[in-house]
């Protein structure tokens, strides 16, 4: 091994998750109904054909929600942490359901126990030395925030935000340095399916016509309320650190012909404008020629630029699971459609759900933002959805989730070691089995524990290591030098 391989020592290894995938208990000590309480199962077969899980008006009596079971983690996670102790992680990022917090999200006073829960969960974390990443805002927004508010696209959400972010950061800021707003951000980009809008910001109901409008305020809203948590959360306490969260999946030109080269220039810029804006406090020129182009009338005050300006983050989160190829559609504002215009890398090999496999991509997902933004990086999400087996004996045997992360892993050392980027930690996606966020199937599944559930909810519960479990947990040990 050879030494200027070595990983820092303080490198934060972890594993990833987010409250409304494993933590069940929907309507427990005074839960509200987020949006993920409302979004029914779907399945892969559909989702490969362009299907979506359906999402209803109110919560019907017999609809399959898995996220109102997740893996109960409400009641189970003193004995998942054992298990995660053992599994030797040094950070657990999750989120905190705002609905836990604040029911509806428009109430003056927070929940009394919600918040308990999280002093439980956080405390029992620190006895195991495990260090708390927590995301603010993950697909979990108060129903109530979207039915009457319209979600985002409404300025009142930003004090609505505050009130929340304030809550959270003085009741945990004392034990709780790595924060996140929302997360991936950037996934709204794809505003031609709804399932994305409402995802990341409360979008529902709206003509199609204004799709790309709504999203742009809504982000617009989001970009100001994120960086007024930034002021606020230093005010508070110097020491925390507040990151984006950006979901980084590099764009490729589908080949060497320059109007493809120009394409996926502009479909990174397109992709990343949140990070730039969160990152260096300015919205690119090329966007705001765009909106004006477009006529899209966004609502922007002087004051919500000086702010954004003044408070940009402190590091960058991302998550990195696949690439993407575009080709030029001709169009002179660069402008391509996610779901059209995005071709298939004869170079890569695909996961189950039609994820590209590309390990290289997290070498230059790093160099690429590093060079435009200077801001630390913390990878809080990186993994491999698959259908694993559970043997008769309590065996996984899940070799590919080994190969996906040994190669994910060693292109993030080279960005470190050789490239000499600041890289907080690394949380793999998602140390458990738990809910998937697209699909709701337990059956796409990231642990290196495998949680005994399917996907209407049927089986023992009951938690078994898999192979992948004891190769991560000597890649902690030896600070990611055994692979
Ligand atoms: C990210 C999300 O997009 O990818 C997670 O932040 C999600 O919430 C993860 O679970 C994997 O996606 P999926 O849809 O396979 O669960």
């Amino acid at each position: 091994m050879r030494t200027e391989y070595q990983m820092p020592d303080d490198f934060l290894w972890g594993v990833a998750v987010a409250a409304h995938q494993l933590e069940g208990a929907w309507d427990i000590d005074g839960k509200g109904v987020s949006i993920a309480d409302v979004m029914l199962a779907g399945e892969n077969k559909k989702i490969q054909t362009g299907g979506r899980r359906v999402v209803t008006d109110d919560v019907l009596p017999n609809g399959n929600y898995p996220n109102h079971r997740g893996i109960d983690f409400y009641h189970t996670y003193p004995k998942d942490f054992k298990l995660l102790a053992e599994l030797g992680i040094k950070a657990f990022r999750t989120s905190i359901a705002w609905t836990r917090i604040f029911p509806n999200g428009d109430e003056s006073e927070p929940n009394e126990a919600g918040l308990k829960f999280y002093d439980d969960m956080i405390d029992d974390m620190l006895r195991h030395e495990i260090e708390p990443v927590l995301t603010m805002s993950h697909f979990e927004m108060p129903y109530h925030l979207v039915k009457t508010y319209g979600g985002w696209r409404n300025r009142k959400l930003i004090d609505f935000w505050l009130n929340f972010a304030e809550v959270v950061l003085r009741r945990y800021g004392d034990r709780v340095t790595y924060w996140m707003t929302f997360n991936e951000i950037n996934n709204q980009m794809a505003w031609q399916d709804s399932h994305p809008m409402l995802q990341n910001s409360g979008l529902k109901d709206y003509p199609s016509d204004q799709a790309e409008r709504l999203m742009y305020q809504a982000s617009h809203y989001e970009l100001v309320a994120s960086a007024l948590t930034t002021k606020l959360a230093h005010e508070i306490n110097t020491e925390l650190q507040i990151g984006c969260m950006i979901a980084f999946n590099p764009v490729y030109p589908a080949t060497s012909k320059p109007e493809d080269i120009m394409m996926a220039e502009r479909a990174m810029q397109n992709r990343y404008y949140w990070g730039e804006v969160h990152a260096t406090g300015k919205y690119p020129n090329w966007l705001l020629s765009y909106w004006q182009h477009k006529d899209l009338a966004i609502d922007y005050t002087d004051e919500d630029l000086t702010i954004i300006a003044e408070y940009p983050v402190d590091f960058v989160g991302f998550s990195y699971y696949m690439s993407w190829t575009v080709t030029d559609t001709g169009d002179e504002w660069l402008f391509y459609d996610e779901e059209k215009n995005h071709g298939d890398n004869p170079y890569l090999q695909k996961s189950d759900w039609g994820w590209q496999i590309d390990p290289v991509g997290v070498r230059y997902a790093m160099n690429w933002m590093w060079d435009r933004w200077h801001k630390p990086m913390f990878i809080v999400e990186n993994g491999f959805g698959a259908y694993d087996q559970l043997q008769t004996d309590g065996s996984v045997h899940d070799d590919y989730r080994i190969a996906y992360f040994r190669d994910h892993i060693k292109a993030m050392k080279k960005a470190v070691v050789l490239d000499k980027i600041p890289l907080i930690g690394y949380c793999p996606w998602s140390g458990i089995d738990i809910v998937s966020a697209s699909t709701g199937e337990m059956a796409k599944r990231y642990g290196f524990i495998y949680v005994d559930l399917d996907d209407l909810g049927h089986g023992t519960g009951m938690r078994y290591r898999k192979d992948s479990f004891a190769w991560y947990q000597q890649v902690i040990q030896s600070n990611g030098a055994v692979l």
